[in-house]
């Protein structure tokens, strides 16, 4: 019913921007793809798109003097999508990788994030050593996924972070590999209401800078992008940003 509902308000929406050009006062418009399950850079409250990244954006756009149009789709199809040109940017908590760079553009990054493992209250599972042979939850698309995959633990992939989540807490898998801060989160508003608990392990997988991604060829967009994104890092903005929403910020240039 929910999803039905934001199919029709989506397709709404659409009619109605496509009815005004999108652009009423000659206003350059950035679409930008970000997959809202990825508190705190990403998530939505009731309807609202909120976190780190949706108001970096808004700054960006701001500065820049352009209008932004989010679009909410599945990670996987973030990364696809902006890929092809569907969209101008993607928003997701995108890590910088080198076989992601050989298909797409990325801002410098702002930030840097690790992945980390979840695991239940009393898991015999207390280091990254303990994992091998184990099953694992990640959501489909994302570096977690790719370095479980290379490194041989049995991999359950999600669209959805929460399902992801859903899958360690009913017992499915051992353990789930995701990025820090929405692990710190994510767990956090899980055990408010939990019997037993999920518990984050000290030890990280792998560290990544995150940056904004658009398509091979956008360079100028990139440059732009660039200059207002590194004054709001240099100001502090960015610091500020992560301290609102009770985030640590690690800058990328460590
Ligand atoms: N940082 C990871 C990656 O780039 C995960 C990002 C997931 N983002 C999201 N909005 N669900 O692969």
């Amino acid at each position: 019913m929910k999803k039905a509902l934001a199919l029709i308000l989506a397709a709404v929406m659409m009619m109605a921007l496509a009815a005004c050009g999108g652009s009423k006062s000659g206003e350059k418009t950035l679409t930008v793809a970000t997959s809202p399950d990825f508190p705190p850079f990403e998530s939505l409250d009731g309807t609202k798109l909120v976190g780190i990244e949706v108001e970096l954006v808004d700054a960006i756009a701001a500065k820049m003097g352009v209008k932004v149009e989010y679009v909410q789709i599945d990670f996987d199809s973030v990364l696809n999508g902006v890929q092809a040109g569907k969209y101008d940017l993607g928003m997701s908590g995108i890590s910088v990788t080198d076989e992601r760079k050989e298909n797409a553009l990325f801002t410098d990054p702002y930030c840097l994030a690790a992945q980390a493992i979840v695991v239940v209250e009393g898991s015999d599972i207390a280091s990254k050593a303990d994992l091998d042979g184990k099953s694992v939850s990640v959501q489909t698309g994302t570096t977690a996924e790719l370095f479980c995959n290379e490194n041989g633990y049995k991999v359950s992939s999600f669209a959805a972070n929460s399902d992801a989540e859903s899958a360690l807490v009913t017992g499915k898998v051992d353990a789930w590999v995701i990025d820090d801060l929405t692990a710190a989160e994510m767990v956090a508003v899980y055990n408010q209401n939990a019997g037993t608990k999920l518990v984050i392990l000290d030890e990280a997988m792998t560290t990544e800078p995150y940056a904004l991604m658009t398509k091979k060829g956008n360079d100028q967009l990139i440059a732009d992008i660039n200059k207002v994104l590194n004054e709001l890092v240099a100001d502090g903005t960015v610091a500020k940003l992560f301290e609102k929403y009770g985030a640590p910020y690690t800058s990328p240039k460590q």
